[in-house]
């Protein structure tokens, strides 16, 4: 099968160090798969090399296939329009608009009609129990909301991949779980294919299976007898 992501001997210096030393990672559609690792292992960085916002001093990145790294800026960034969700650690919402606004963003910016726009994000605010707070400005909800916010905006314009930097990191057991539902679910039901980066055991053994970072690499799991 195709990988619909990966990842091969990805390299990159930032700031004077090696950040990742010839990762690779490949995910298959319909996976939901655990990024761990301690802090500063790499795992951001990461998410940001196979989705095309930083490009890799060595090593590739193929979606579905095709090879994405070398393409022009602006073809890379209509990839992530169409093809990614995120859910970036530290939160990328527009705070001036409403949580439904900003959940329906990925759908207006390819064209897909009021209308039908924001009938989806209405459905997944729904699923993630934020539907009181749709018509709010995200400057005007808790974190929490907005991190389930988030999770809506990544998810509802059916990408083939979704990269999740610690979406349960602002919210209680209950709330989390509710996250992890809807992100198994689109594996499930839809083929996305989900990367989850955390530092949960219990988050990660959402996954089916886990790859863990260490000082940029990947760690090999030990074997079991
Ligand atoms: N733009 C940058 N310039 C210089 N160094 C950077 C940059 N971005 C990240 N780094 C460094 O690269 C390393 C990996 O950072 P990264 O954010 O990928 O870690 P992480 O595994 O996501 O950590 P955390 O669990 O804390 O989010 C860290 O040492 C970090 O300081
Ligand atoms: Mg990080």
């Amino acid at each position: 099968m195709t990988a619909a992501l990966a990842g091969t001997g990805l390299t990159i210096g930032l700031g004077g160090a090696e950040v990742l030393r010839g990762v690779d990672v490949s995910l298959d559609a319909g996976e939901v798969v655990a990024l761990t690792g301690p802090s500063g292992s790499g795992k951001s960085t990461l998410l940001h090399v196979v989705s095309g916002l930083l490009r890799p001093d060595a090593g590739t990145v193929t979606l579905a296939g095709e090879r994405v790294d070398h393409l022009p800026d602006a073809a890379r960034s209509d990839l992530r329009l169409r093809r990614f969700g995120f859910v970036l650690q530290f939160g990328d919402l527009v705070p001036e608009l409403t949580v439904v606004e900003n959940v329906e963003l990925p759908l207006r910016l390819t064209g897909v009609r009021h209308r039908e726009a924001r009938a989806r994000a209405a459905a997944l605010l729904d699923e993630l129990d934020v539907a009181h707070v749709a018509h709010r400005r995200v400057s005007e909800v808790s974190g929490g909301q907005a991190q389930r916010a988030a999770v809506a905006r990544a998810l509802v314009h059916e990408p083939a991949v979704v990269l999740a930097d610690e979406p349960t990191g602002a919210l209680d057991t209950v709330t989390g779980e509710r996250v992890l539902e809807a992100l198994v679910r689109a594996a499930e039901t839809r083929g996305t294919a989900v990367l989850l980066v955390t530092h949960e055991a219990r988050v990660a053994a959402w996954g089916s299976r886990e790859v863990r970072l260490r000082d940029g690499r990947v760690e090999t799991p030990s074997v079991a007898w």
